[in-house]
């Protein structure tokens, strides 16, 4: 019976002639019956860090705040249609071996795999789910039986996606551990870790993230969002309601390592920092009207992408250090490793030889 029920909600979810609504019932769908089999509910908690994992390299969110990623509806539909799309791409290039994938920070629900396993044969997949927390693991076991998913080969691994090394290469791997602007959690470390254990021609999911630093209306981008406009940003350069001032990092997963070699220790900082250059602010009309703004864009797989506000992880991040705006003042920028990463802007002048 729940397996009929995962496989309905699955058929909605890649269905693309479903409008939003649907696609929310069926992830609500999805998330009633997680919570019915292992006793985890989704919780934003966001004054709840005491069950988060501090690493070395960002926060690992607790397993009811990573249980609510899901009702992030828009990013979990893309990822799913994404990851089926790979996998799918994946297996016509040699259909008939296994797919091993590796799907790290799996969280408790497994959201973005586990209800695309009722398209495939027990056979066709070798699914490796990583978490730091054993909460999680333990609730995906309670979902593999409950929604009849014994039989499929699922390995259930505690560990830490960015120091994990897996025994065989892998086809596809899977790491949606990110906040938008790639603050706080360990997103970069884990792709600079995972990205290197990949096969060749194999997959990384997401393929890029685009962080770029533009002008824009705070307050009236979020108004106009939580209306429901529909939301173009090329809408918004093209009538000068943004303008971009540099396009700050794209992290990918063949630039990864090279990216992370170019860290070097600051004294002023006491933190690893990749510097990334310098950015300028550009005299335009009513500067004193923007606000500075770092947004997140994020290509899934192929045709599935985030756009600015279409997901909490691709919300922009308003950059208060910049304020108050003025035309010609330029700032040193560097993405800040550790445990809480982030992009640190520094006034120029304020930097000593
Ligand atoms: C943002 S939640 C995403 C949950 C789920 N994948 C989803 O998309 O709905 C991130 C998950 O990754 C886990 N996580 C974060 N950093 C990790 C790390 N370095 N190693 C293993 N798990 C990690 C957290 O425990 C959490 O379950």
């Amino acid at each position: 019976m729940s397996n009929q029920a995962l496989a309905e909600i699955s058929r909605i979810i890649i269905d693309e002639r479903q409008p939003p609504q649907a696609l929310q019932r069926a992830l609500d769908d999805y998330s009633r019956l997680c919570s019915q089999a292992t006793g985890i509910m989704p919780d934003p908690g966001f004054t709840k860090w005491a069950d988060d994992t501090f690493l070395a390299e960002g926060v690992a969110i607790n397993p009811q705040s990573a249980a609510y990623c899901l009702k992030d509806y828009q990013r979990s539909i893309n990822y799913i249609r994404g990851i089926y799309a790979a996998i799918l791409d994946l297996k016509r290039r040699t259909p008939a071996d296994p797919v091993n994938i590796l799907y790290a920070g799996c969280g408790p629900f497994a959201t973005l795999i586990l209800p695309l396993l009722v398209n495939f044969r027990a056979t066709e997949l070798n699914l490796f789910l990583l978490d730091i927390h054993q909460a999680s693991l333990d609730s995906v076991r309670k979902l593999m039986t409950f929604f009849a998913l014994d039989s499929h080969r699922i390995t259930l691994i505690k560990g830490d996606a960015c120091r994990y090394r897996h025994p065989q290469t892998l086809q596809l791997i899977v790491a949606e551990v990110m906040q938008k602007a790639l603050e706080q959690e360990p997103q970069f470390a884990v792709t600079v870790n995972l990205a290197s254990q990949l096969s060749d021609g194999g997959i990384f999911i997401p393929q890029a993230i685009h962080i770029a630093l533009c002008l824009g209306h705070w307050k009236e981008e979020k108004k106009a969002c939580l209306e429901g406009k529909a939301f173009f940003t090329e809408h918004l350069y093209s009538s000068h309601l943004r303008h971009l001032v540099a396009d700050i990092l794209s992290l990918t997963p063949t630039n990864a390592a090279a990216l992370h070699k170019q860290a070097s220790y600051s004294e002023t900082s006491g933190k690893y920092e990749i510097n990334i250059g310098r950015v300028c602010i550009p005299d335009i009309d009513r500067l004193t009207t923007f606000d500075a703004l770092l947004t997140t864009r994020i290509e899934v797989y192929r045709q599935y992408t985030l756009n600015d506000y279409a997901s909490n992880i691709t919300l922009p991040h308003k950059c208060y250090e910049l304020s108050p705006l003025r035309a010609g003042t330029c700032f040193r920028v560097c993405y800040q490793l550790g445990s809480y990463p982030k992009f640190e802007f520094t006034p120029e002048n304020s930097l000593q030889d």
